[in-house]
């Protein structure tokens, strides 16, 4: 159990990390939290204007997830990965550093999904970038890919990852309640505009 503790915390220290809103402020953009939806991730950091402070989002928001899973992966195996994962989504969603309000966790969910089964990970980046470039949504191509995930995942018999990516989907779905009521009322912001 101690074993499994020190891979919850390592990923949860990881994770925690808020790369959107350390490089919007680095950046001069002021607090990210007042900007947009207010979230922390790619696509509000994108609201600043900047695609190169987004895609550095991007990236190292997904990095935390795959630095989490394969470190833990290598040096106490397969299940401490799953646990590391989860501990790197919930630093993600809820850092202590910010009174425990966090990001969506769409990045990090890749990121975790790529470092602990590959071929889905692809699958979903395709599934979301199919999604965002028939609705523009991007909260909703999250929504739909991770929705999906799970039973993909299912098809390539990797039962114990889709049960914790699972869990992560709700986390996911939970974290995207204002996005689902605004995508219902037809007020949910497209890639991109500035709203
Ligand atoms: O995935 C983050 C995205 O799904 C929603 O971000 O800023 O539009 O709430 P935002």
């Amino acid at each position: 159990l101690p074993y499994y503790l020190a891979a919850l915390a390592f990923g949860y220290l990881l994770g925690s990390i808020p790369f959107g809103l350390l490089f919007t402020k680095m950046a001069g953009h002021g607090d990210i939290r007042n900007i947009g939806s207010g979230n922390i991730g790619t696509t509000n950091v994108l609201r600043t204007g900047s695609k190169k402070l987004a895609a550095l989002t991007l990236l190292c928001d997904a990095l935390k997830g795959t630095t989490a899973v394969v470190l833990i992966g290598f040096f106490m195996g397969n299940e401490a990965a799953l646990i590391a994962g989860l501990g790197a989504f919930l630093g993600h969603l809820f850092p202590v550093w910010l009174k425990f309000k966090g990001g969506k966790g769409v990045a990090t969910y890749i990121g975790i999904l790529l470092g602990i089964f590959w071929p889905v990970g692809i699958i979903f980046i395709v599934i979301w970038i199919a999604t965002a470039y028939i609705t523009k949504f991007s909260s909703l191509s999250a929504l739909v890919a991770s929705l999906v995930t799970p039973f993909i995942l299912m098809a390539f018999d990797q039962w114990q990852i889709a049960q914790m990516m699972g869990l992560l989907s709700v986390l996911l779905w939970a974290k995207h309640h204002e996005n689902i009521a605004r995508l219902i009322k037809g007020k949910e912001s497209k890639i991109g505009s500035k709203g």
